[in-house]
C-alpha cells in the first residue's frame, strides 16, 4: 500500500496543524502544497508579473528556485536563497496565491514538484487537490470543513500569535472570497475526493480532529498505537 495521506479543505479548517502532527507522529514527510502557490505569488510580485499572464506565471512556476528547510522553530522557506517565511504567511500573499492557482498551466508546472515530494517512509500532503489530482491514488484521504466564523477565528489567532496584524471581520470576508475563487475555478477546484472521509472541524479541538483522523487511518499506518 502506498504510504500517502491527503488532507484537503478550505483555509482555516486546521489541515496544516493536523498534517504537521500526523507527519510528526508517523515520522513521515510533509508537503504543504499551499506554500508552493504562495511562493509563486511572491516571486511573481517581486518580478512585477501581471497576475493574469498565465504564460509568464507558468514559466516562472517551472523554474521556481524554492527551498523548504526544516529548522528548529519550524520549516523555513527560501526563495532564491532569501528567507520569505514571514511574507508567505500574510493573507495578502494567500490571496495572490489563489489568483495564480486558477491557471491550468501553472498547476501543471507545479504538479511534478508536488509528486516528487513523496519519499519513503511516507508523505502527508495538505492542500486543495491532494486527494483529487496530485495523489489521486492515496489510500487515506481526508476532507476537512468548518464554518467561516470558526475558520476566521482560527486564522486570526494564528496571525496574532505570529505577531501579524489582523481584523476578524476582514479576515472572514477575505477567507470567503478566497474559498469562492478556489471552489469555482475550472481546474482542480476545492472538492472532496469521492473516497475521502469528511470531517466538520467547527466544534472540534485539535486533539479531537487528530483522533478522528488517526482512527480512520488504515491499520497498517498506525504501528505507533
Ligand atoms: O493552503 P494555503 O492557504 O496556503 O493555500 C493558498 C492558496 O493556494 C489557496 O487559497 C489556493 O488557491 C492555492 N492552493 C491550491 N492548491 C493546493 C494548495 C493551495 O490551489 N493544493
Amino acid at each position: 500500500m502506498k504510504t500517502i495521506i491527503t488532507l484537503d479543505g478550505s483555509s482555516g479548517v486546521g489541515k496544516g496543524t493536523i498534517a504537521m502532527l500526523l507527519a510528526k507522529k508517523l515520522g513521515w514527510h510533509l508537503l504543504d502544497s499551499g506554500a508552493l502557490y504562495r511562493v509563486l505569488a511572491l516571486a511573481a510580485q517581486q518580478n512585477a508579473l501581471e497576475f493574469d499572464n498565465e504564460a509568464a506565471l507558468s514559466e516562472m512556476a517551472s523554474h521556481l528556485d524554492v527551498d523548504f528547510r526544516p529548522e528548529e522553530d519550524g520549516v523555513k522557506v527560501y526563495l532564491k536563497g532569501e528567507d520569505v517565511t514571514q511574507a508567505l504567511r500574510l493573507e495578502e500573499t494567500a490571496n495572490l496565491a489563489s489568483k495564480v492557482a486558477i491557471f491550468p498551466k501553472v498547476r501543471a508546472a507545479l504538479l511534478q514538484y508536488q509528486q516528487d515530494a513523496y519519499q519513503s517512509p511516507g508523505l502527508v500532503a495538505d492542500g486543495r487537490d491532494m486527494g483529487t489530482v496530485v495523489f489521486a491514488d492515496a489510500p487515506a484521504k481526508f476532507f476537512l470543513t468548518a464554518n467561516a466564523t470558526a475558520r476566521a477565528k482560527r486564522r486570526y489567532k494564528q496571525l496574532k500569535q505570529k505577531g501579524n496584524n489582523a481584523n476578524l471581520a476582514d479576515l472572514e470576508q477575505t477567507l470567503i472570497e478566497r474559498d469562492k475563487r478556489d471552489s469555482e475555478r475550472k481546474v482542480a477546484p476545492l472538492l472532496a475526493a469521492s473516497d475521502a472521509k469528511c470531517i466538520d472541524t467547527s466544534l472540534l479541538s485539535v486533539d479531537e480532529v487528530f483522533d478522528c483522523v488517526w482512527q480512520a487511518l488504515p491499520a497498517a499506518f498506525r504501528v505507533q498505537d
